[in-house]
């Protein structure tokens, strides 16, 4: 699927993939965790191919599909299975149902971010500092449709740029999205969880168990990591 969401006008300085459940905070836990890399593939089997030239002890695979993990991967896409034991030194080849194809389309931008709920403040920092001319926020969603969980990240990210940078809310007027998105996170900041049990991806997760995993990802500015891109698909932590 092309999500029609995404933008399609020229690459913007600045692109943040953001898929709170689970890609994008996955990702953030293996850099924070002392992971080498993380390379992002939207094919399970270009995936293999390439991953089979890194030395096995080097490497994890992890594979999801439908929230659940694919068979003969090592990892699904929990982030708490992300341990620094598991982690440390080792390339992370993941691919998932939304977030890591959502990366794979905006991988053309100068600069490429992974954004969650967890690294929120990593993000808005480096923003503040950079000050890129043009940023997307562009959410994963699910199967090319809108995401409440995204979208309140979104607003998160937005919200902190725009009260630490004291632009008058009427700059917003126009930008629906922005505005939305900041209307749903002021709604709920309090209580992203909630927000999480409501969503329909936080269901699907719910049924399939994942509740450690909703309760970890809904927690805000937790971990100290930027993940941007050194080559079209490869993400480090970046060190500033
Ligand atoms: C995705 O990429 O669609 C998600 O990260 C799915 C998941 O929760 O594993």
């Amino acid at each position: 699927h092309t999500p029609e969401l995404t933008p399609t006008d020229e690459a913007p300085e600045c692109a943040i993939a953001v898929d709170v459940l689970r890609a994008t905070s996955t990702m953030a836990t293996v850099l924070a965790a002392g992971g080498e890399a993380v390379q992002v593939f939207s094919d399970l089997d270009q995936l293999l191919d390439v991953s089979e030239t890194w030395p096995p002890e080097k490497r994890l695979r992890a594979g999801e599909r439908g929230g659940s993990k694919v068979a003969g991967f090592e990892l699904g896409n929990s982030p708490l299975d992300c341990t620094e034991e598991l982690v440390k030194g080792r390339r992370l080849f993941i691919s998932t149902t939304n977030g890591t194809r959502a990366l794979t389309r905006i991988q053309k931008a100068p600069i490429v971010i992974a954004a969650a709920l967890i690294n929120r403040a990593a993000v808005v920092n480096f923003i503040l500092e950079k000050q890129p001319e043009t940023v997307w926020i562009v959410g994963s969603g699910w199967e090319g449709s809108f995401s409440l969980e995204d979208t309140v990240c979104a607003g998160a990210i937005a919200h902190s740029l725009w009260q630490q940078t004291h632009i008058p809310l009427e700059e917003l007027a126009g930008n629906d999205e922005v505005a939305g998105a900041i209307a749903l996170y002021s709604q709920w900041q309090e209580n992203l969880l909630g927000l999480f049990h409501q969503a329909s991806h936080g269901q699907r997760l719910l049924r399939l168990e994942c509740h450690e995993d909703l309760k970890y990802c809904s927690q805000t500015d937790i971990l100290d990591v930027l993940p941007m891109q050194y080559e079209p698909g490869v993400l480090k932590s970046h060190k500033r």
